[in-house]
């Protein structure tokens, strides 16, 4: 055996030794620079194959390639075993604890106002109303002369509201103006609506009083339609809604829209009727106004008040919830305190 095998027999023996003892992916480099780098003894004899004799060049060559065999198997095999290692050993180091308690997601609810507005489809949906919806930004006439209120009528002082540059065109004041909208829909069939939305109006605030709220308008027109009607659709209203023992009552009132009308009135949950801040001490909270349809109404919408006849109603749907859930203050329903909206 020559000198150079003899020497590639030591060094497979060495290196393989060597690899025995490593423990980690940086040794493992570091070993693999010394014994199958540049300068290491497998490569550097590949390199001078052309300085031996044409009889010893086969036997070097099979030599030194059966030591980069094995060298290179050897190296596979251990760092394969060294990957699986630092692998078990991450998965065991960075466990998942699915045993620790999770974050809540935070759930949303829906507003004070729209459980009332649901409670309020469910009651009349059970009378049979249809739920309409009609603009909240409105004409002119829709608003007020289609309602019997000309332009120069001084009842529009009631309802000051906020005008766009368009004369004819304005933020709607109260859900009333649908009752035209609606009758020219149905007609010539009997109608029995429900118009919810938001109306608009130039207030004063206070405990009771914003300048966007939300109001539904009833309206039924059919023939024989009478005051007993509209009577026991709000009182059955006003129980099913407030429960068995709600007080109501109705105050002769005047509408332009309707004829006779009436103010209706819920006894205040505040105080039990002696009169506080919220009832400005009258004991009394109004809900909304409510009458018999105007004949003049009645024929905007193309209906003819000698053969037809009908009741309508507004109730104001913000203090509907004040009364339902006890809320002392309307300004608490939009002000977006989530201290106040987390209660429902
Ligand atoms: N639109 C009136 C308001 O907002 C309320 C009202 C009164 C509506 C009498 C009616 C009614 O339908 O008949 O002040």
């Amino acid at each position: 055996m020559s000198e150079i095998e003899l020497n590639l027999q030591t060094e497979q023996e060495k290196g393989l030794q060597s690899l025995a003892a490593i423990n980690s992916l940086p040794e493992l480099e570091v070993w693999k620079q010394s014994f199958l780098g540049k300068s290491s003894l497998v490569m550097t004899t590949f390199g001078k194959m052309g300085s031996f004799s044409k009889e010893e060049r086969p036997l070097v060559g099979k030599a030194v390639n059966a030591v980069k065999v094995a060298f290179e198997a050897a190296f596979a095999s251990k760092e394969e075993v060294l990957k699986r290692d630092a692998l078990l050993q991450s998965m065991e180091s960075e466990k998942l604890d699915v045993s620790l308690p999770g974050r809540a997601a935070r759930r949303g609810r829906l507003h004070p106002i729209n459980l009332s507005l649901r409670e309020i489809y469910r009651i009349f949906g059970d009378m049979g109303f249809q739920v309409y919806s009609s603009p909240e930004v409105e004409t002119d006439d829709m608003n007020f002369t289609y309602l019997n209120i000309p332009p120069y009528h001084p009842s529009r002082d009631m309802w000051d509201t906020f005008y766009t540059e368009d004369e004819n065109v304005l933020l709607r004041t109260h859900t009333s103006p649908g009752q035209v909208r609606s009758m020219r829909e149905y007609y010539p069939n009997p109608v029995r609506v429900i118009l919810p939305g938001a109306c608009m109006r130039y207030e004063q605030l206070d405990q009771s009083h914003e300048i966007e709220f939300m109001q539904f308008e009833l309206l039924v027109v059919d023939k024989g339609i009478t005051f007993a009607d509209l009577k026991g659709t709000i009182e059955d209203f006003t129980k099913r809604m407030f429960g068995p023992g709600a007080d109501t009552r109705f105050r002769p009132s005047h509408f332009p829209f309707t004829e006779p009308s009436a103010e209706l009135d819920m006894a205040c949950v505040f105080c039990g009727g002696s009169g506080c801040g919220v009832c400005h001490g009258t004991g009394w909270i109004e809900l909304g106004g409510c009458g018999m349809v105007h004949p003049r109404v009645l024929q905007y919408g193309g209906y003819d008040p000698e053969v037809y006849s009908g009741f309508a109603a507004g109730v104001g749907i913000d203090r509907t919830t004040l009364l339902r859930y006890h809320i002392d203050d309307i300004r608490y329903l939009r002000n977006n305190d989530i201290r106040f909206l987390e209660q429902f």
